[in-house]
């Protein structure tokens, strides 16, 4: 349980809270790269800030204001142009550090006067990796960009799905580092939505939490499994700050504001042995819905099973009102950690896994289950050992409504039959 003073610190993003202070300390995934190939301009709210997101024709992206500095016209109907984004309401144009770099009439009429250098627009740096778009909007210098080492395997198959999820984004948060929930929330809830009364899976029957420098690390045992599963020896990863990895995805629970989360995700699948080299050209990116046509929270698929219980929540948890119990030792972790890099930050240090070092950054390192088997790849016909692996052959069971383009390029890379 929480005061009310302690939730509102966790929970509010905007500018000059001390959460959305913190959070502007990290480099946060914002989209896919290949959102691009379709449009040039989109309209994105992030951490409370209206804004918009471009890529000009000569492929520079651009994060800025999502107003005009001149008569404020809504910058994510602008143009593109070969270097910047252009107002269509009277021409001003925009650099990717937020400079105005035209105003049509004035520079006509007005050649010598300086007044374009006060018309810079708000400006955030925008890179590309992996296939993600990633957004820094704190002081500057920018830290390091970690790499994570999963963005660095050769020959998979990646993509990135994308969702909108109308709830605060630290409950999102805490359900990375609660491992229970997967017995009941996952194996046995899907039991029941396919109608059956049991079994139940195996139960939880030991928990560990760890802190690393990236994050925290959760290692189980469940009924049937022992000390020697990889789920007990290597476990898996709260990210910090705002960040799930699983050895083969990623998942990051991005604030648009208070109420609303974007859940972004990057999934990688080694092709099989002998179906190398295998080269993406583009990491395709899609949206996933979280509702059915009827209005109803999908629940066919993991993540959206997750996104029920985050926004069961409320649309701000109230923890003034919970109970915390044996299995939530990590969410506690985790919170107290978030309290004092909150408080750390204040004195201008540097929070908890900022990389300055350009080297550091270059291939970060994170606990992965069957790193090796991620790595090289199997065989198609061992898949059947490893049970993860060997479900995304017949399906994309993590979100619904992946596009038939998608699970088209999947079959193909592995060699599966379409
Ligand atoms: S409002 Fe943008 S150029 Fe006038
Ligand atoms: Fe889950």
């Amino acid at each position: 349980m929480l005061s009310a003073e302690r939730n509102r610190m966790l929970t509010q993003v905007d500018p000059g809270t001390p959460m959305g202070d913190l959070l502007r300390r990290y480099w946060q995934p914002i989209g896919g790269a290949s959102e691009f190939d379709s449009k040039s301009v989109k309209a994105i709210r992030l951490l409370g800030e209206d804004l918009t997101l471009y890529k000009d024709l000569s492929g520079t992206f651009g994060l800025v204001d999502r107003h005009c500095t001149h008569r404020r016209a809504d910058l994510s109907y602008g143009f593109v142009e070969q270097k910047g984004l252009r107002c269509n309401y009277h021409g001003w144009c925009f650099d990717e550090l937020g400079h105005c770099i035209e105003q049509p009439y004035d520079d006509h009429t007005n050649p010598n006067d300086r007044r374009r250098e006060k018309c810079a627009v708000k400006a955030y740096p925008v890179k590309e990796v992996a296939g993600l778009l990633w957004a820094y909007m704190g002081p500057l210098p920018a830290p390091e960009l970690p790499i994570w080492e999963p963005f660095t395997w050769q020959n998979g198959f990646r993509e990135i799905a994308i969702s909108h999820v109308p709830c605060n984004w630290f409950q999102c948060q805490e359900n990375s580092c609660d491992p229970v929930h997967f017995e009941w929330m996952h194996d046995n809830w899907s039991i029941r939505l396919k109608g059956k009364t049991g079994p139940y899976s195996p139960t939880h029957l030991q928990l560990k939490f760890e802190e690393f420098p990236y994050g925290f690390i959760y290692k189980r045992i469940r009924e049937g499994g022992g000390d020697q599963d990889t789920n007990w020896t290597t476990g898996r990863v709260a990210l910090w700050p705002n960040g799930f990895y699983l050895s083969s995805h990623f998942e990051w629970r991005v604030p648009v504001d208070d109420e609303n989360t974007l859940s972004v995700t990057w999934f990688y699948m080694r092709v099989p042995k002998g179906r190398e080299p295998y080269v993406q050209n583009t990491v395709p990116t899609w949206y996933a819905p979280v509702t059915d046509a009827h209005g109803q929270w999908i629940t066919s698929h993991v993540m959206n099973q997750d996104f029920v219980a985050w926004v069961g929540q409320g649309r701000i948890a109230d923890r003034t009102k919970e109970v915390l119990s044996g299995g939530d030792v990590g969410i506690s972790m985790i919170r107290n950690r978030f309290f004092s890099e909150i408080d750390l930050i204040k004195t201008g240090a540097d929070p908890k896994g900022t990389i300055r070092d350009p080297e550091a950054a270059r291939c970060v390192e994170l606990p992965c289950q069957q790193k090796q088997v991620l790595i090289d790849g199997i065989e198609l016909g061992e898949y059947p050992k490893y049970p993860l692996l060997n479900q995304r052959l017949s399906g994309f069971r993590h979100l619904a409504g992946q596009p038939p383009e998608v699970r088209n390029a999947f079959v193909d890379a592995f060699g599966l039959e379409r």
